[in-house]
């Protein structure tokens, strides 16, 4: 018996979840769905596979849907998703979920937590003292999620703004291989190449130790949050904006997610 949680997470929040959601279950790996979706079957009547990512766009980040809908998942495995967001989650489960039905299996266990926004593009990071409490809270839910998926419980699930989310999800994800075109970078940048690593979809070439876009963004804001000298602006709509990381986890952890798991 061993479970396995894929997750996807641009700074943080979803790894540390997966982190304690795996403390709670029996011998469980946590793998990225950054790096390459296994090509064997997965899962079985013994061994549960879970979920565990952010909300984009009230629904999918198109990473998690490209992963789920690759991934061969054997018929009778208990599957579970626990999604987290900054402020509204829309029908991001019931979206997972249509995925695996596709494949003869469904979410048994569905569940979803507010976190610190990281959405820089449109509101900073808040003030640590409010990122704390939400980060003890959702760890307190991801702790009796734990309990539930060990003991097998169900909760399906319960489907919530479908089209809206449907729509919302489709139209704001246009124009993604432009969007990257507004990411400039400042001369505070000294040529780390931090930016190009923690890119879940190498998107990021290093040319003449400065970061240049190549136009297939996933959006997920990793480089701009992670940039330790905070040389990376979206236009000027970031300037001058607190970043966000998740503070229990290091940049280290989200590049080593990529090639391996954790
Ligand atoms: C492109 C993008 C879109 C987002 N859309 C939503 C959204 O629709 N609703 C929401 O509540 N949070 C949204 N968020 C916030 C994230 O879901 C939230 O901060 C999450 O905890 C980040 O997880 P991570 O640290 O694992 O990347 C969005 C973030 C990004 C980068
Ligand atoms: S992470 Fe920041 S400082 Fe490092 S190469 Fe990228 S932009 Fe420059
Ligand atoms: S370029 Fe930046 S925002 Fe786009 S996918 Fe890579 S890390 Fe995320």
């Amino acid at each position: 018996m061993g479970s396995t949680i894929y997750y996807f997470s641009a700074t943080g929040n979803s790894l540390t979840i997966a982190r304690q959601i795996a403390k709670g279950l029996e011998n469980c790996k946590i793998q990225s769905m950054a790096a390459e979706t296994p090509h064997e079957p997965v899962g079985g009547p013994d061994n549960p596979i879970g979920f565990v990512f952010p909300v984009f766009y009230i629904g999918l980040p198109r990473l998690v849907k490209r992963f789920a809908q690759k991934l061969n998942i054997r018929k009778g495995t208990y599957c579970f998703a626990f999604i987290n967001f900054g402020g509204y989650g829309g029908d991001t489960l019931g979206m997972l979920d249509d995925i695996l039905k596709e494949k003869g299996v469904y979410l048994s266990y569905a569940a979803g937590v507010r976190m610190p926004g990281n959405s820089i593009v449109r509101y900073q990071a808040s003030a640590s003292h409010v990122v704390q409490k939400l980060i003890k809270n959702s760890m307190d839910k991801a702790n009796e999620a734990a309990g539930a998926i060990a003991n097998g419980k169900l909760q399906p699930v319960k489907r919530n703004a479908t089209l809206l989310s449907k729509m919302a999800n489709r139209g704001l994800y246009k124009g993604i291989s432009e969007w990257d075109e507004k990411f400039e970078v400042a001369g505070e940048c000294t040529g780390c190449g931090l930016c190009a690593k923690v890119c879940p979809v190498s998107n990021i070439k290093m040319e003449k130790r400065r970061p240049v876009w190549q136009h297939h963004c996933e959006r997920c804001l990793a480089c701009i949050q992670w940039c330790p000298c905070e040389a990376i602006e979206y236009g000027k709509k970031t300037i001058g904006r607190r970043r966000y990381r998740n503070p229990d986890i290091d940049a280290e952890d989200i590049i080593k997610g990529r090639t391996q798991g954790i």
